[in-house]
């Protein structure tokens, strides 16, 4: 579904060329969950714009089967301002042509799915972080997309909210068999829905590990002994990353 050979990316600033990403392979099969987990400004939204083609790579290849609907979740949620919790929900059905009867069914079981009935005319700018999260949320289901990228999608929420959601993603990603690609700071949220995790290192990013997790999406598996060992590991693989500094 999505192949990714030597990917390399670099920004210039300033007259200067950093370099972002380096040598990123990995590929993610149909049906499949995966995670990206790194230490903050090691590339992982860059390599979601990647794969979303927001951004093209300076070198290496990456592929994404055609045909397939996908929806997206940036990491400022990348709600329309100007446009009400309703429309902006609304607004891959519209765009796709979708009658009014339908948008307006599934606009109102996903907003009361993320406890947001009743704040369908509140613009964004009259929401919480939290609940603007949940618009974006909703707004990418709403299109019923075979392939999902996520960037933190879940970063603004209290922590019951926040496992309320994880678990609706694993539904949604198990009823609907979709391909999930999650972009997380949350060694738990990884663990608990990456069947795949990839495992970046600090600036600039390459694959430090991928980590398979097959129980990811098993019943009982959050309380589960292999649960607390699988993030410890990754705890430690993380714990060398940490170099406090950005450089
Ligand atoms: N448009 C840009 N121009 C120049 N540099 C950029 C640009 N976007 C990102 N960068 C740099 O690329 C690096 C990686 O950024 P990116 O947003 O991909 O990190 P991240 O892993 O998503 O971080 P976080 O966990 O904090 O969201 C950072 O050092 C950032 O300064
Ligand atoms: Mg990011």
């Amino acid at each position: 579904m999505i192949n990714v050979r030597a990917a390399s990316l670099s920004f210039n600033h300033d007259g200067t060329s950093r370099p972002v990403l380096q040598e990123i392979s990995f590929s993610i099969e149909q049906h499949e969950s995966c995670a990206i987990i790194g230490p903050s400004g090691c590339g992982k939204t860059s390599l979601l714009f990647l794969l979303t083609g927001l951004l093209q790579p300076d070198s290496g290849v990456i592929e994404i089967a055609d045909g397939f609907r996908s929806g997206t979740i940036l990491q400022n949620f990348g709600l329309f301002p100007w446009k009400t919790v309703y429309q902006n929900v609304g607004l891959g059905l519209v765009l796709k042509g979708e009658e009014q009867g339908l948008i307006r069914s599934r606009v109102d079981h996903l907003l009361t799915e993320m406890g947001l009935a009743g704040f369908h005319s509140h613009f964004p700018g009259q929401l919480s972080g939290g609940m603007q999260q949940r618009v974006a949320l909703a707004r990418a289901l709403a299109i019923e997309p075979e392939i999902l990228y996520m960037d933190e999608p879940l970063s603004s929420l209290d922590a019951l909210t926040r496992e309320r959601l994880q678990n609706l993603l694993l539904e949604i990603w198990q009823k609907k068999k979709i391909t999930t690609v999650l972009v997380t700071h949350s060694i738990e949220e990884a663990v608990f829905l990456g069947r795949k995790i990839i495992v970046l290192s600090r600036r600039p990013g390459r694959i430090l590990q991928i980590v398979d997790n097959p129980d990811a999406g098993e019943r009982g598996y959050r309380r589960s002994e292999l649960f607390f060992h699988r993030c410890i590991n990754l705890r430690e693989l993380l714990k060398g990353e940490d170099g406090g500094q950005e450089t």
